[in-house]
């Protein structure tokens, strides 16, 4: 897997909200790479949870890469306001985005974002590799390994064919995996060749952050030693 770092990403939606700013300061010193932060709009998902003012106030406070999972029906509505807000990357939903993904890629872009794209565990990974291969390309791809909505699901080892495809096809493309990682599933998840790793429940529910963040990198680094 050359070519390829891990990044560590807790997601704060498990983090307690009153306290954002110190619980990324918490993870950041804990070993964070990235922190992960969950837009959801109520529609695209049956849960309504944050958005750029949240992240503008929370810039303040870090430099820390913000890893923006986009769950929303009209992601080119917040490109610009993310942007600003001080997003780092930006990844959407390619079953909200099959008609403007070239559109909305390019305009991440220029609002100085790094554009993703994240699909739910029903849609066929064939799906992204236009947005892969593409003049304008997608520089990450987010593998849902749960259906996006709510943290602390169980984890569906069958996705892990879908990060396999994309790992032999794109070497040293940036692949995440979002849902029900933790110490049990994590070998499964970079076996497959996932590097991105994200992961609420399993971080903040336990005793010792720090001690999982590390077992989390630990198993991406060794994997990537044998592929
Ligand atoms: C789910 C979100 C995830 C969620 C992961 O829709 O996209 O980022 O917070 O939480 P865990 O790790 O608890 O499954
Ligand atoms: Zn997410």
């Amino acid at each position: 897997m050359v070519g390829v770092s891990p990044k560590i990403a807790p997601s704060m939606l498990s983090s307690d909200f009153a306290n954002l700013a110190a619980e990324a300061k918490r993870m950041i010193d804990l070993g964070a790479n990235w922190l992960h932060m969950d837009i959801m709009d109520g529609h695209f998902v049956p849960n309504l949870t944050i958005g750029a003012p949240v992240i503008e106030s929370l810039r303040k406070h870090t430099n820390a890469y913000l890893d923006c999972h986009l769950m929303v029906t009209n992601p080119m509505d917040y490109v610009e306001q993310m942007g600003k807000a001080g997003a780092s990357g930006f990844t959407f939903h390619i079953e909200v985005a099959q008609d403007n993904w070239q559109e909305l890629v390019r305009k991440i872009k220029s609002a100085g974002m790094r554009p993703g794209v994240a699909l739910k565990p029903g849609t066929p990974v064939e799906q992204v590799f236009p947005l892969v291969e593409g003049a304008t390309p997608v520089e990450m791809v987010l593998v849902m390994t749960v259906e996006p909505g709510f943290g602390g699901q169980k984890f569906m080892p069958t996705m892990m064919d879908k990060v396999q495809a994309l790992r032999q096809k794109y070497p040293t493309l940036d692949i995440e995996v979002d849902g029900g990682l933790g110490p049990s599933t994590i070998d499964a998840a970079a076996a497959a060749g996932a590097n991105c790793i994200v992961a609420g429940s399993s971080v903040f529910g336990a005793p010792e952050p720090g001690n999982v963040i590390s077992l989390l990198r630990a198993s991406v680094e060794k994997a990537s030693l044998t592929t």
